[in-house]
């Protein structure tokens, strides 16, 4: 075979800049986690990692999705490998306005979009909406993940803080008063209402209408992320933001209350904002997948999936009931955590001087590991918290992890108590990109 000419020019020669060189400027605030950083320290069997967001698939009846799969193969295979419809599976999109229903929204599976997960609509949402400069609200501390899409596409996160009942509407109010005075009107107000991720708490109902008529006020959008929703301990659900207002946009998931391989997400829009949203996905993925939606299809229609669910939760609360007695036993004074009812963080401040960025590759010596407060907001604030997972380890591993957990937190006062304060990192960094270890 002839082996080809290589590429010539008769320009004169111009030195090519390297690749990093000619990345866009919008790549600049992409950063890896803290914690990937350490991934390969971290993800070691002897180290407990308290880090990572992952679901718990182990009650999923595997035998009898094994032969959903068989089936959908057999079966459907000409549908289920082929491409499909950008917006995703009609059957599909419909239940997916059933589930939903589940907290009160009533939704025309004409307006759901399906997605590569809820994070890929998080993506096309921000793609649509923001401007570089735009100004985009989010509670403090908030998803990394999302502020990972707000920084791709230079959107700036002005956080609005949050107590025990959730984003205070007090303080809502007043930053959008301090950037209406400045001329500016944030895209939209994004928020996680429902055991919030990573600060465990749920946006008390009776705030909830408040938040809307003040984001209304001002005209700011409201973009609601649900992923944790069906996961409360009580049995109690609340109602969606998006029951109480068509406008607001709803993003949802499979990946907490089935599995989160299959990349399954959606995003319940407006029809104003619907067909731009569309185009969006189409030029992102063509279409999501289709044998993935089928499969998920099938699961709803052919399993209890509701019971599923269930069976998840109590394996959650009994991991979180696991880690709030290490916690009490284990950690000395001056240390505050909440209480979740639901989802899968516990969010702890710790006393101050104690730096829980810092602190991270001492803790994953002591073979334990967390996410450090400073990846979940978009300013560099942070770094007197850590977001410990509950979600994943079982519970004498949970025991064991936060054991070891505060044996470095007690080092560290030492520390303090000695030395004193230590001056602190600064504070300035960017917002993480999301992996599995960190979502
Ligand atoms: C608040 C929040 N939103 C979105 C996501 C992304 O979920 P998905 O797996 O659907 O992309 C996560 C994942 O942990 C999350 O915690």
């Amino acid at each position: 075979m002839p082996v080809p000419e290589p590429l010539r020019s008769s320009a004169p020669h111009v030195e090519r800049a390297r690749p990093v060189e000619r990345f866009a400027a919008r790549t600049a605030g992409m950063t890896a986690s803290e914690i990937r950083a350490l991934f390969a320290v971290a993800s070691r069997p002897e180290v407990v990692s308290l880090a990572g967001g992952m679901p718990n698939l182990a009650a999923l009846p595997l035998d009898a999705l094994a032969a959903e799969v068989a089936d959908l193969v057999g079966r459907d295979g000409q549908v289920a490998l082929q491409y499909g419809a950008a917006q995703g599976v009609p059957a599909l999109r419909e239940q997916i306005c059933e589930v939903m229903a589940l907290e009160g929204i009533r939704a025309d599976p004409n307006d759901v979009v399906v997605t590569v997960g809820s994070q890929m609509a998080l993506d096309l949402v921000t793609r649509i909406f923001c401007d570089p400069g735009d100004v985009v609200l989010a509670e403090g501390p908030s998803y990394v993940g999302a502020l990972g899409s707000f920084a791709a596409y230079q959107a700036q996160v002005v956080h609005v803080a949050m107590d025990e009942h959730g984003l205070v509407p007090g303080l809502l109010r007043d930053a959008l008063r301090t950037l209406a005075a400045r001329g500016s009107t944030p895209k939209f107000l994004y928020t996680i209402p429902n055991f919030h991720n990573p600060a465990g708490v749920t946006l008390a109902v009776e705030r909830r209408r408040e938040v809307l008529e003040i984001c209304a006020a001002y005209g700011v959008s409201v973009l609601e992320d649900n992923p944790y929703g069906l996961l409360g301990f009580t049995g109690r659900v609340y109602p969606a933001l998006r029951s109480l207002d068509p406008d607001v946009i709803y993003l949802g998931s499979f990946s907490k209350t089935f599995a989160s391989g299959l990349r399954v997400g959606w995003a319940l829009v407006p029809p104003a904002v619907r067909d731009r949203l569309v185009l969006a996905a189409e030029s992102a993925t063509l279409c999501p997948p289709t044998f993935n939606q089928l499969l998920v299809s099938r699961y709803l229609a052919t399993h209890d999936w509701r019971s599923q669910v269930k069976t998840f939760t109590e394996a959650y609360r009994e991991r979180r009931d696991a880690m709030l007695a290490a916690l009490t036993t284990h950690l000395p004074d001056g240390f505050t955590w909440n209480i979740p009812d639901g989802g899968f963080y516990v969010w702890v401040t710790v006393p101050e001087g104690i730096d829980t960025k810092a602190m991270l590759p001492r803790a994953v010596t002591a073979r334990v590991a967390y996410a450090s407060g400073t990846g979940f907001y978009a300013d560099g604030f942070g770094s007197r918290q850590l977001r410990l997972s509950y979600c994943y380890p079982t519970p004498d591993r949970i025991t064991e992890g936060v054991r070891r957990l505060a044996g470095v937190l007690e080092a560290e006062l030492d520390v303090v108590h000695t030395f004193g304060t230590p001056a602190r990192t600064p504070l300035h960094r960017g917002p993480q990109a999301p992996s599995p270890d960190t979502t």
